[in-house]
């Protein structure tokens, strides 16, 4: 993406009022987001439980967007078919999460998905050097998956670098994504560092006017 091109926004639902999520789906259909991103946890990955097919199945229905649907889930390929009934247009696995990491984005690309996958934050950059030109999307995690309103970890703008290098130095066309910790303060410079798409849960779902966050926060 060209410098001068603006974020795509992917506000993350985790930091929605789930007794009010078709008012905050509806205030996403008609703000500048891009993305919805949806974070299915399953309490084994990651310490902590978000929701699972019931929930996504409302997002699905009430939704004008893309659904980004990021798996902190072990042995995501057996869901893979499922999450895409439910509606997901982005399929993001984690490294970590994956033995067999090319077997599992060919399946989410022949589901008709689009193929990310995710880095924790101590995971390097280069493992993905073999894989690059088969994925759609890296997700760098900007905090340790698990939890909404975190605190960023610096050490991402450098990944971010690497990444864009790997990504510009092949022929793959990875859309870059950063998740947790995204604020007002630090998202032009993610965007300097060469991301193309922003997640932001408590940034935007704390605020007292979401919609303006979120158009603040594509600059
Ligand atoms: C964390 C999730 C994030 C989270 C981001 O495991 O992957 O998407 O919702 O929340 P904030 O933007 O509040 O850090
Ligand atoms: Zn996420």
């Amino acid at each position: 993406m060209p410098s001068d091109t603006k974020p795509i926004i992917a506000p993350s639902l985790l930091s929605a009022d789930f007794a009010q999520l078709q008012r905050d789906i509806q205030m996403v259909n008609e703000s500048e987001a891009g993305w919805f991103h949806i974070d299915v946890m399953d309490g084994v990955f990651v310490p902590n439980i978000s929701f699972g097919f019931p929930v996504l199945k409302y997002i699905q229905k009430y939704a004008e967007k893309p659904l980004d649907v990021h798996l902190m889930i072990v042995d995501p390929n057996r869901y893979i078919d499922r999450f895409r009934d439910h509606g997901a247009d982005v399929i993001s696995v984690h490294y970590e999460a994956c033995t067999h990491l090319h077997r599992t984005v060919q399946a989410i690309r022949l589901s008709g998905a689009k193929a990310g996958v995710s880095l924790n934050p101590h995971t390097p950059v280069h493992v993905l050097h073999d894989i690059i030109e088969e994925v759609d999307l890296v997700l760098i995690m900007s905090v340790n998956p698990g939890y909404g309103g975190q605190k960023f970890i610096e050490r991402s703008y450098q990944k971010i670098r690497e990444l864009k290098e790997m990504i510009t130095s092949s022929s793959s066309n990875a859309l870059i994504e950063v998740d947790g910790g995204v604020t007002l303060e630090n998202a032009p410079k993610l965007v300097s560092a060469g991301v193309d798409v922003l997640v932001a849960g408590n940034t935007i779902f704390s605020s007292t006017d979401p919609p303006h966050t979120i158009s603040l926060l594509k600059g």
